[in-house]
């Protein structure tokens, strides 16, 4: 019974582990039924349990009956949608908009922050703000990488006017781990005309001056309008991480796992589990 109980404690533990990281501020979109009914009930209940987790763990589902590749379009937004009465903040072009973003788990990797538009899932204009080394397990995560500041560019190409067309997609790539994050928020920029002065909008979080590795993106003012960059496939998207397998017998546990699993691999490690556990802990901070 106690062992029991020691296992839903680091089972808990173990789910905090496997997280990566999510937009935090401005809301940023979240499961529901749109994605319920394009990624399946799987997918749905993973970004349910976990906003954190990585494209490649949810590719796992991609056998699903009720995954629709198409539909999901999981390389954009996780495949998370604007559900009904989803957030949709409204900008003005050249505002700027403090972002905050939880590093949940670490893992060296790039990153970048671009408005993207949805229909053709193309980056318009060139990323906001670039991190070349984002989130390193060597160096830490940095202050500067949880709270920066974007501008919204003053020219989108006349895009961006109504709520759904245009994301400000946050991308996460770790090679180390071969996982990929992307987290996602709608907006819509006023048109031209009244209103369409700069407003800007004071930090709440101060940024770090001390961010080397911070290096922002020209403003879209002096790129062509309506520039678009393919965004490319995550160069791991074609291998997908090894099934979870919780095997019996000093396995290794595996980089991800479900509670359920970690569970099954706690009870096929009976004795050694405690142990082990903290071994990974370990590894893991
Ligand atoms: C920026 O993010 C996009 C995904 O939105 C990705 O395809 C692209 O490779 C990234 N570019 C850089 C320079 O990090």
């Amino acid at each position: 019974m106690k062992s029991y109980t020691a296992a839903f404690g680091l089972a808990a533990f173990a789910t905090q582990v496997a997280a990566h990281g999510y937009l935090t501020s401005p809301v940023p979109r979240q499961p529901g039924n749109k994605l319920k009914a394009a990624c399946g009930s799987q997918i749905f209940n993973q970004w349910s349990s976990d906003i954190n987790g990585n494209i490649q763990g949810a590719l796992q589902n991609a056998g699903q009956p009720d995954y629709d590749a198409a539909a999901c379009n999981i390389w954009q937004c996780k495949g998370m949608k604007l559900e009904e009465g989803g957030n949709v903040e409204s900008f003005t072009a050249g505002q700027k908009v403090p972002i905050t973003f939880n590093v949940a788990a670490p893992h060296t990797g790039s990153a970048n922050m671009s408005v993207v538009d949805t229909a053709t899932n193309s980056i318009i204009g060139s990323p906001l703000i670039t991190f070349d080394n984002y989130a390193s397990t060597a160096t830490g995560v940095t202050d500067a990488e949880k709270n920066f500041d974007i501008t919204i560019p003053s020219d989108l190409g006349g895009k961006c006017i109504t709520a759904g067309d245009c994301v400000l997609q946050f991308w996460w790539d770790s090679p180390e781990v071969k996982q990929t994050y992307e987290s996602c928020i709608d907006f819509t920029v006023g048109g031209s005309g009244s209103g369409s002065a700069p407003a800007p909008v004071s930090s709440a979080t101060p940024v770090s001056s001390a961010a080397p590795v911070v290096s922002s993106a020209p403003a879209a003012s002096s790129a062509p309008a309506a520039t678009a960059t393919a965004v490319a496939a995550a160069p791991s998207a074609t291998s997908p991480a090894a099934t979870p397998t919780p095997a019996a017998g000093g396995s290794a546990l595996p980089a991800e796992f479900t509670v359920q699993e970690f569970i099954s691999w706690l009870k096929a490690e009976t004795g050694t589990a405690s142990k082990k556990a903290r071994r990974h802990a370990r590894a893991f901070f």
